[in-house]
């Protein structure tokens, strides 16, 4: 934990100048109306930290230099608070201490307005304890209405769902597609991962669609996209598998593949990765974004000086390749996992903090500031963002509009 007192006065004092407004970035906020739980953290500010600083020793040490309790939305630039709009919040709404229940996977599922997660795994876990499950948000919204002012946390109940054994440890989803979630998944011990779709509704039947590699099983998949307007499925393929114990060593890459399921065709659109992770296309299908989360070495530990990075590419019109790639960000706290767009094109990740928010150019907006890592969230619609925390979930309500992510 990052603080100091001086700091902390320096940052209490910014931020009441902030808020006051002169002629900083942040100044600009003026016209602005902040969220009570938001933090104004001016760059300028944290620039030199100076010789008695408090410098963070690790990248799964905290910035938060006002010491404020999470949740809280941490603003580093004037575009998160039009993202965050006057009336944002944001709390817990389904918690359960005991189970890393809510890790992965989320998935929007309009008709019923459910989102659908799947659990962590771990080393060695017995399948039946990797489980998906969903939360209804009709659930959430009486439970937020019957608790009255404020943003007290709610606690609604997941239900878990009985899926198919052929769906063994679900690390990745998007959707809906075709009016089905897809889902990829880690495979377990010689189990093969495998890229399937399943209905979501009662009886939750699945089809798996890929699970090789002419004829080699791949690592363990990690996450999926649809392309937009598109039914090719694009998926990251890393070795976390192994390194959580749950699979055999790696006979593949850790790469990005495109799927067609319409003829079959599976081939390998990006490399050169340590550790893919989570991705995103923009809405115009001209950029992809791929997280590497290689500095996460599973069981080994964290080595930081290997990504925790966010890279951008283009795409080859004609094969869907990924090509000119570049770096979007690098995290400052924990790695990339899950990656989202809201409707503007700003980026948002799960990350070791929290949620964070960039903008189209790189630039670090904000964060949703939890205090514990996230792996993923999702839009649910406009102005709902469903944040996964192992252990809890979060809904920020947000003035921000949805990417659309289900096709076609
Ligand atoms: C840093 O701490 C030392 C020892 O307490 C003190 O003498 C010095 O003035 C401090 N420097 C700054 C810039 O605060
Ligand atoms: C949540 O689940 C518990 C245990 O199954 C049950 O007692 C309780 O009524 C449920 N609450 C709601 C709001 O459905
Ligand atoms: C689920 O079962 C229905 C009825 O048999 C079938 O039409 C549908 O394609 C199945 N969906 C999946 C994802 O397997
Ligand atoms: C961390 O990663 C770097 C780069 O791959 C490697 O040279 C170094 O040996 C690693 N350190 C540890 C402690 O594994």
């Amino acid at each position: 934990m990052l603080a100091t007192s001086s700091i902390v006065a320096t940052f209490v004092g910014l931020t009441g100048w902030a808020r006051a407004a002169t002629s900083s970035q942040l100044g600009a906020t003026t016209a602005m109306t902040v969220p009570p739980q938001a933090v104004l953290l001016d760059p300028l500010a944290i620039n030199v930290l100076g010789p008695n600083g408090s410098f963070r020793a690790s990248a799964t040490e905290f910035f938060n230099p006002t010491n404020t309790t999470p949740p809280f939305f941490q603003v580093f630039h004037p575009d998160f608070l039009k993202i965050l709009g006057p009336n944002a919040n944001i709390r817990a709404v389904a918690t359960d201490p005991t189970l890393l229940f809510a890790h992965e996977a989320p998935i929007w599922v309009p008709k019923t307005d459910e989102v659908f997660f799947a659990s962590a795994g771990g080393a060695m876990v017995a399948i039946d304890q990797y489980q998906v499950s969903k939360i209804s948000l009709k659930d959430v919204a009486s439970a937020i209405e019957a608790s009255g002012p404020g943003v007290t946390p709610v606690n609604v109940n997941a239900t878990k769902i009985d899926l198919p054994e052929t769906i063994q440890a679900t690390n990745g989803g998007t959707g809906l597609f075709n009016g089905n979630l897809v889902l990829v998944t880690d495979g377990n011990g010689p189990l093969p991962p495998s890229l399937a779709l399943v209905y979501p509704e009662p009886p939750y039947n699945a089809t798996v669609l890929l699970d090789n590699f002419f004829g080699r099983q791949f690592n363990s998949l990690n996450d999926v996209k649809i392309y937009p307007g598109s039914n090719k499925l694009f998926f990251t393929d890393s070795t976390y598998g192994y390194l959580y114990q749950l699979r055999p060593p790696p006979l593949l890459p850790n790469q990005v593949y495109r799927f067609d399921p319409d003829t079959g065709s599976v081939r390998v659109v990006a490399d050169g990765f340590d550790k893919c992770n989570g991705l995103a296309f923009t809405r115009d299908g001209k950029t992809a974004y791929v997280g590497d989360s290689g500095s996460n070495d599973g069981l080994l530990g964290i080595n930081q000086t290997k990504p925790a990075t966010i890279y951008a590419f283009d795409i080859d019109a004609k094969s869907m390749a990924f090509t000119n790639r570049r770096v979007f960000a690098y995290i400052d706290t924990g790695i990339p996992d899950g990656i989202q767009l809201d409707a503007a094109g700003n980026v948002y990740a799960g990350t070791g903090d929290g949620a964070q928010v960039w903008g189209q150019d790189g630039t670090l907006l904000g964060k949703f500031f939890l205090g514990t890592v996230s792996s993923n969230l999702v839009f649910a619609g406009d102005g709902r963002l469903v944040i996964l925390a192992d252990t809890a979930i979060y809904l920020a309500k947000i003035a921000a509009t949805a990417n659309t992510l289900s096709f076609p």
